[in-house]
């Protein structure tokens, strides 16, 4: 079969597309005839060997898929391997595609909406007590516009969140506020710090979704309202977090990490947070956002949109 190979590690250039042997389904996974697949931050940093855990080179790319199994179409999450044209994936990580959806779609789900669930969950705003309930929650989302980005926002939108974002980009922005964002920051013109001390009049944000290390994590942080939430789940910079604690002790705030490989890991989780984005995706109020969609021979030029910033929301590789 074919497949994107990581050739070895570096930038687009590394990724080849090769033939490779058909991968044997283990007990508890299942075959999977790919159509289209996810691309990810998460792919880049594998191909520049900065994601933990990940194999040596060479290995076939990829983490999300959409194709058939047993005649449905179907979702998944795995670790790589996905940018196959089969893939033997874990049956508990597979979901039915919803009814009316493509496999542009299914492939641009898993990754995104999890991830974005599980940190409103870990900011306190979905099931359980929030210690800043009682005013209006509001959120700082880092690259709003991108894959993780614009789901929390589509998510934030059901839940009645406040939502504050940011973005290299006035036309990206303008996008994002068509799926309900409500203050979009342009980073390269104004420093986000000040605009959401002005644009809470002061009082910061209850959470900020934080995925870009360096010194952003102690900036987010000083974003934060009393008893605020930094989730750390990222570091785009590529920097180290930087983050003098004694920061927390004023406001009370904290930092909580969040990594979906761990999550997915843990089935009662992973079946909770599904109960709520099946329940929401068959209202219709979930729609991912695909900013690009390319033939799998062009898997250097998605990850090159997707290193550069240049993506808005998923960009997704047809296999079919
Ligand atoms: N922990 C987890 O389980 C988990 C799961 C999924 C994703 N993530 C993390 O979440 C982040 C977003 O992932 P994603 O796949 O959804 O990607 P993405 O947001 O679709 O793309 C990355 C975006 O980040 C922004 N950005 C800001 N600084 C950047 C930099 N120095 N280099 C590149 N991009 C930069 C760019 O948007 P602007 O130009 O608009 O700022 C770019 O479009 C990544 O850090 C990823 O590792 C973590």
């Amino acid at each position: 079969m074919k497949a994107v190979v990581i050739t070895r590690t570096g930038g687009p250039e590394v990724l080849e597309i090769r033939e490779v042997a058909d991968p044997a389904p283990s007990p508890g996974h299942e075959l999977v005839r790919v159509e289209a697949v996810g691309l990810n931050f998460a792919d880049v940093m594998t191909a520049q060997g900065g994601y933990p855990g990940a194999p040596k080179p060479p290995l076939v790319a990829g983490r999300e898929f959409c194709g058939k199994s047993d005649g449905r179409l179907v979702m998944g999450y795995a670790q790589w391997g996905a940018f196959a044209e089969r893939v033997a994936a874990r049956s508990a990580l597979l979901w039915p595609v919803p009814a009316g959806w493509g496999a542009e779609e299914g492939a641009a789900f898993p990754v995104n909406y999890f991830t974005a669930y599980f940190a409103f969950w870990k900011a306190g705003f979905i099931g359980g007590p929030n210690p800043a309930a009682g005013c209006a929650q509001r959120v700082l989302i880092h690259a709003v516009a991108g894959g993780v980005g614009t789901a929390a926002v589509q998510i934030g939108k059901l839940l009645g969140v406040e939502m504050y974002g940011t973005s290299s980009s006035d036309e990206k922005l303008a996008r994002v506020k068509e799926l309900g964002l409500q203050h979009g920051i342009n980073y390269k013109q104004r420093d986000y710090e000040d605009a959401i001390k002005d644009l809470t009049q002061g009082q910061g944000v209850d959470a900020v979704f934080e995925m870009l290390g360096g010194e952003h994590t102690a900036k987010s942080v000083r974003c934060l309202s009393d008893f605020g939430r930094a989730i750390v789940y990222g570091s785009a910079t590529g920097q180290k977090p930087e983050l003098d604690t004694r920061l927390l002790y004023a406001k009370g705030a904290s930092v909580h990490g969040l990594w979906l490989t761990y999550l997915s890991a843990k089935p009662e989780l992973m079946s909770q947070a599904w109960k709520q984005l099946s329940s929401w995706m068959s209202q219709g109020h979930l729609h991912p956002a695909i900013g690009h969609v390319l033939p799998m021979e062009k898997a250097a030029e998605a990850y090159r949109l997707l290193s550069e910033g240049k993506n808005f929301g998923k960009v997704v590789l047809k296999f079919i």
